[in-house]
């Protein structure tokens, strides 16, 4: 089987302000193509979670593998490279640079990770505008936008470094149910005509329910 992400016995403690076990022998894993949901209440360690497999995070026991490669134990600068260049992330909330133009956002990682020149990264960024229909605010401030096209620059900013997965906290948590629709719709056409890897945290059962699978968390396990 041609996995993306992989976790073998996860386990994570917080210390402060007592011992919490948050997450207890978390082992699955996405296929490539996958588009996989994350479900479970409030509390139960789906952020936690995630902020491991996103490597942001470096304070568990267990293995994270991206692309059949060992992630845990890496150091700080190759994590941060692997981030970038592997994983899209998209949030609740957008954190765009309200100062900066659509397109200029939407380049920030590509020129963080230095690998093209300016030119080619402003092509590339048009064309992640264009896939998601959004090229027509490409000059506009982002803080003059609305909070579903935000939504849909935060993810054209995540695919820049096309990667190999792409993962979300409650992307749609945040947006009105036409704006939750089209971003669904948005991840599904990732993955059918790109070939995609999504892992997406929601609430929302209908958002869930049409994703390839549904991976139901309660009180820091994996249940289902
Ligand atoms: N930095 C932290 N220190 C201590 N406890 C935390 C910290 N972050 C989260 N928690 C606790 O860990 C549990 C899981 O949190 P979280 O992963 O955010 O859950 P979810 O995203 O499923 O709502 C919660 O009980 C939360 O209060
Ligand atoms: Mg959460």
């Amino acid at each position: 089987m041609e996995y993306v992400l992989e976790t073998k016995d996860i386990n994570k403690h917080f210390y402060k302000p007592k011992d919490f076990h948050v997450l207890k022998d978390i082992s699955f894993a996405v296929r490539v193509g996958e588009f996989a949901s994350i479900m479970g209440k409030s509390g139960s360690g789906k952020s936690t979670l995630l902020y491991i497999l996103s490597t942001m995070d470096t304070e568990y026991t267990g293995e994270l593998y991206l692309n059949h490669e060992l992630v845990t134990g890496r150091h700080h600068n190759e994590l941060s490279r692997m981030r970038n260049k592997h994983i899209g992330f998209v949030f609740q909330f957008h954190y765009l640079l309200s100062e900066f133009t659509v397109l200029e956002n939407v380049m920030l990682p590509a020129k963080k990770l230095n690998e093209k020149s300016h030119t080619a990264i402003e092509r590339d960024a048009m064309q992640k505008l264009e896939m998601l229909k959004i090229d027509y605010l490409a000059h506009q401030r982002a803080s003059r936008i609305s909070g579903g096209e935000k939504q849909r620059v935060a993810i054209a900013r995540a695919l820049i470094n096309n990667p190999v997965i792409l993962m979300g906290d409650e992307p749609t948590g945040n947006l009105d149910s036409h704006n939750a629709d089209n971003v669904f719709h948005i991840f599904k056409k990732l993955k059918e005509e790109e070939g995609l890897s999504l892992l997406i945290v929601t609430h929302d059962e209908d958002f869930a329910k049409r994703t390839d699978r549904i991976i139901q968390m309660e009180d820091g396990r994996i249940i289902s």
